[in-house]
């Protein structure tokens, strides 16, 4: 069955699921979720996404729908059921269905949801041409490291960036610090130093920028958890963006100028060859 979903219990195809409009998370977005990808029908680093699940569960004080051996199990169920082996999967945990109050409701059981659609294609592409890039301001909240559902100034910003001919938005704090993407994370490279903004409310604790911090070292660059400014990131020799969809992509152009040689670097090229066979080891 392609494009699985799971609401509560109910399994069917995602066209056909749907949720009562009391639910918190389509009131208030009053939720968080998680996104993962499928290599070859195995989940990419499960416990490092199902581990961050229930660290923005309780970062909004959520209950948790289920415990994590059988959100696991059910993850795996669906991958199988939609016979996908290159898949997303998408996981949402909302506060539930109640009378619309913006307190919490006394009693309400969490909703969960589910679904599993065809991984989209393109990164072949992306590694030979590279991205481009627009810095615009961060309009968050300062909650930034949970994966809560609202993402109204994330999705603006894209759109923004979108609108002026380029991929991603790279999100700056006043003063220029870089803290991350619309929906990545970024890192500059200089040399043989490779930087990223430190963990913190700033920024989600990317499970892929986990990825890459590794394979950095195995690759011996010198990693720096450290802030870094727009000026810096435009003298950089690469600039590259980490995600699950992304996986790891080289941004070759940033506000109309031209990242290093204006062509996807070295560095960004091994650490994504490094990526590339890290998917392909044994179940995460
Ligand atoms: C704001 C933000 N930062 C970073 C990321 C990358 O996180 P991950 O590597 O866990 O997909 C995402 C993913 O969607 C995101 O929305």
């Amino acid at each position: 069955m392609p494009d699985v979903a799971y609401v509560n219990g109910w399994v069917g195809e995602l066209r056909d699921a749907s949720v009562p409009i009391l639910d918190r998370g389509f009131l208030f977005g009053d939720g968080v979720y998680e996104v993962l990808r499928t290599y070859r029908g195995r989940p990419f680093e499960l416990q490092a996404h199902l581990r961050r699940l229930e660290q923005s569960l309780e970062g909004l004080r959520l209950k948790a729908p289920m415990r994590r051996r059988r959100l696991e199990r059910l993850v795996r169920d669906l991958v199988k059921q939609s016979g996908y082996a290159n898949a997303r999967v998408y996981i949402q945990v909302t506060r539930g269905v109640a009378r619309r109050q913006h307190v919490f409701p006394a009693r309400s059981r969490p909703s969960l949801v589910m679904w599993v659609e065809r991984a989209p294609t393109g990164q072949a592409r992306l590694l030979r041409q590279g991205l481009t890039a627009m810095t615009l301001p961060d309009q968050r909240w300062k909650r930034c490291h949970l994966k809560a559902l609202v993402l109204l100034p994330n999705v603006l910003a894209r759109q923004e960036a979108r609108a002026g001919g380029a991929a991603e938005a790279i999100l700056l704090a006043p003063g220029g610090v870089v803290r991350e993407g619309a929906a990545s994370n970024v890192f500059v490279v200089h040399g043989n130093l490779l930087r990223t903004h430190p963990l913190g409310p700033e920024i989600l604790p990317g499970v892929s920028r986990q990825v890459v911090l590794e394979l950095a070292r195995a690759e011996g660059l010198h990693v720096r958890e450290q802030a870094f400014r727009r000026h810096t990131m435009m003298q950089a020799d690469e600039v590259l963006l980490s995600s699950t969809a992304l996986e790891i992509a080289p941004v070759v152009r940033i506000d109309g100028q031209a990242v290093g040689h204006g062509r996807p670097g070295p560095v960004t090229l091994a650490l994504h060859a490094r990526f590339r066979a890290r998917t392909r080891q044994v179940d995460s």
